[in-house]
């Protein structure tokens, strides 16, 4: 990510698909004083997305994009981000594989959180086949998103414990607990760090 120059904050534009609490950590972080990010647009596919109540209390351009066509659709978001001078996207729940016109116009410069350690548990119902494993521990990833499904590089993790008494359920509030966490961390780590 270019060097931030003078009090110029970066301009972040948030995906979504539903509940949207990823975006609402993302927008408190943006709040802080000395946070370098501001969130100019939010995009979301499902024009019932609970998130969208986020965009909307806290004044934020949004948008909402019919998928039908999804060329016609990554049209319009190209459109849009060029418009709002969008630098960086965060994926926060969206449900949607962006094709390479995306991923080449901003190449290294979109996130995604993910509910698993990646390299494991790449997809979707990362929760049920965690359980169904056995396993010890779990957790979220924020990554750079590539052209390969939940595989670009890591930029921050965070692991938990999986308890006896866990079910997909239980997993999923904790982890989404900490996913609120981790993602103003990882992009706080991802604009001073050099990736
Ligand atoms: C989060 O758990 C996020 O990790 C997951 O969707 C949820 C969105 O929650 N994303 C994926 O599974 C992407 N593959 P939110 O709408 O409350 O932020």
């Amino acid at each position: 990510m270019e060097k931030l120059n003078g009090n110029k904050k970066l301009r972040v534009s948030v995906f979504i698909s539903g509940r949207g609490t990823n975006l609402k950590s993302l927008i408190n972080f943006s709040k802080n004083k000395s946070s370098t990010i501001k969130i100019s647009l939010v995009i979301s596919n499902n024009k019932k997305a609970k998130g969208l109540v986020f965009a909307k209390k806290n004044k934020i351009r949004f948008l909402i994009i019919n998928y039908n066509n999804k060329k016609v659709a990554e049209n319009k978001i190209l459109l849009y981000l060029n418009k709002n001078k969008i630098d960086l996207i965060c994926l926060a729940g969206f449900m949607k594989i962006l094709t390479k016109r995306v991923l080449n116009r901003y190449k290294n410069k979109i996130l995604n959180i993910h509910p698993s350690l990646l390299p494991k548990y790449k997809g979707l119902n990362t929760h049920k086949r965690v359980i169904v494993n056995k396993e010890k521990f779990t957790g979220c990833t924020v990554h750079l998103v590539n052209t390969k499904l939940d595989s670009g590089k890591i930029i921050l993790q965070k692991k938990i414990r999986i308890f006896k008494k866990d079910n997909a359920k239980t997993l999923e509030k904790r982890v989404l607990k900490i996913e609120n966490q981790l993602y103003p961390k990882a992009v706080k780590k991802f604009l001073f760090a050099n990736f």
